[in-house]
């Protein structure tokens, strides 16, 4: 799908030859003397439109306008959040056969922020998924114009929205995918492929290596599939060597049956969608290998299946994580938190200027935020205030939860450092405080996306989520911020000493 900007208001909008145009209405709108404008006048006069959100009105070889169908949406003030859902309603529309080119002005001021509303919703709108369909008949719009008011103002706004689609349309792939046919193996190689975009590097460790960085916790939970674990470490070089990286790690539990502690059977297809944190982490790279920004980030990504088998992980099994805590693992479905400790120890030897996981992690996060927001949780305010506007700024919501350390006590056990699973209350953030235990020598912040990463029912299938937060979070970042001092650095030999 192709983008792109021309100077036009409603006043030029008739001659914006398309098979669909779609007009946003303003509530304040003032009819003028072009086609457009009457054709909207006539409805609302003729009480078939009104300019209020949900409201829409399709006409067919409207007179007076190339494009031979007229869409009008109503989007109250125009904001960005209006825009989006004003499209989004308006989805049958945009895949309609025939329908190829698509043209969208707004009847008042559009500016950047409506320009990025304006392409995510019409992707999100006409995405389709393909892979795994015998007859596969893909997205058909191929070509998009946006009328908008400044067209030098809102270049670098297209740049970011169009790359933001990439990545979230990687993203919802690797998501989709059923887990037959996204295996660690198969999310490995998808990360390789990432390597052929400019600045990215990346590396494959298999089950061997893993062993011998002793990352017992995250073996523990691989051990009872046949699908061999991957390790992934992809790398953004945008900034000079001694610029401190952004890590970010993503669970990629290929498929969660929850092992020997197993699910119900009910919904269980829906554990695919258990590696969206890690497809998340490939949906950036992607966006990233496009926009170049001059900062460093690193991507970690812990791949395995949760399988029971004659040689899984057992309830009270006690493993050895990285980090030479132990681990006494009473819930096998608490597989996350296992496989994400010891891929955050592995962030240390980055010296990160921050540490940030994405994980589809509890079903207690569901409960709490619904689909609406993902939960957030930062060791700092800071890191909590970047991340929590980078949603905003994105649409792409979060809300923060808390660090208590009074949560942390359901986790003590007789027979190891930790347990792996408090009580029922509280069921986020008791694995959030797990996770913070891995996390004493950086700035750190975990986005459980349980609820916000795939959507089931009808509409079933991954939302690329949280891509546009995480890219609005880094391309916030004030580029060039040197890496602090030689002391989180020399952290690396000794986390490999310890390994051994
Ligand atoms: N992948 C699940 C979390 C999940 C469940 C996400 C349902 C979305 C919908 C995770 O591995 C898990 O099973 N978590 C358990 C933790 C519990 C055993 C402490 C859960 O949430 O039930
Ligand atoms: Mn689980
Ligand atoms: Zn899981």
């Amino acid at each position: 799908m192709n983008f792109e900007l021309a100077q036009c208001g409603i006043g030029d909008a008739a001659d914006l030859g398309a098979d669909l145009l779609v007009v946003l209405v303003h509530r304040e709108f003032k009819a003028r003397n072009d086609a457009v404008s009457r054709l909207i006048a006539g409805a609302i006069k003729a009480g078939d439109f009104e300019p209020k959100a949900g409201k829409a009105l399709q006409m067919y070889r409207p007179a007076g306008v190339t494009a031979s169908r007229l869409l009008v949406l109503g989007c109250e003030e125009g904001l960005a959040r209006q825009t989006r859902s004003a499209i989004a309603g308006a989805a049958s529309a945009l895949k309609a056969s025939g329908v190829r080119r698509v043209a969208v002005c707004w009847t008042g001021d559009a500016g950047p922020e409506q320009v990025q509303a304006a392409v995510a919703a019409l992707a999100e709108a006409s995405y389709v998924y393909t892979t795994t369909k015998s007859k596969a008949e893909g997205r058909l719009i191929d070509r998009v114009v946006l009328g908008v008011t400044d067209v030098a103002a809102a270049r670098g706004a297209l740049d970011h929205a169009v790359a933001t689609v990439k990545g979230v349309e990687l993203a919802k792939e690797w998501g989709n995918r059923p887990a037959n046919h996204a295996t660690p193996t198969m999310i490995a190689r998808a990360a390789s492929a990432l390597a052929k975009l400019p600045r990215i590097r990346c590396e494959v460790l298999g089950p061997r290596q893993v062993a011998k960085l002793g990352m017992g916790a995250f073996m523990a939970v691989a051990q009872g599939s046949e699908e061999e674990l991957r390790f992934i470490v992809l790398r953004y070089d945008g900034a000079p060597k001694d610029v401190a990286p952004t890590v970010l790690v993503g669970k990629g539990i290929s498929f969660d049956t929850g092992g020997i502690s197993i699910k119900p059977a009910p919904e269980m297809d829906e554990m695919k969608f258990d590696m969206c944190g890690a497809a998340s982490v490939l949906g950036v790279f992607r966006a990233l290998g496009e926009l170049k920004p001059a900062i460093n980030v690193v991507g970690l990504i812990p791949t395995c299946e949760n399988m029971p088998d004659g040689r899984a992980v057992k309830p009270g099994d006690v493993v050895t994580s990285m980090s030479g805590q132990t681990i006494e693992i009473l819930n096998t479905d608490a597989e996350g938190r296992l496989i994400l400790c010891d891929a955050l120890t592995y962030a240390e030897r980055f010296a990160p200027r921050a540490v940030v996981d994405i994980a589809t992690l509890t079903g207690a996060c569901v409960i709490a935020l619904g689909g609406v927001r993902s939960g957030m949780f930062a060791s700092t305010d800071a890191l909590a205030a970047e991340l929590h506007a980078a949603g905003e700024a994105s649409q792409d919501l979060c809300w923060r939860l808390p660090l208590d350390d009074e949560y942390a006590e359901g986790l003590k056990t007789n027979f190891a450092d930790m347990a792996n699973v408090a009580g029922r209350a509280g069921g986020a953030i008791t694995a959030a405080k797990f996770l913070q235990k891995y996390t004493a020598k950086f700035p750190w912040a975990h986005l459980d996306i349980a609820g916000t990463a795939w959507k089931s029912g009808a509409a079933k299938g991954a939302t690329g989520r949280p891509v546009p937060l995480l890219l609005a979070y880094l391309l916030a970042q004030p580029s060039g911020t040197a890496a602090p001092a030689a002391a989180g650095r020399k952290a690396a030999p000794a986390a490999r000493r310890k390994a051994a």
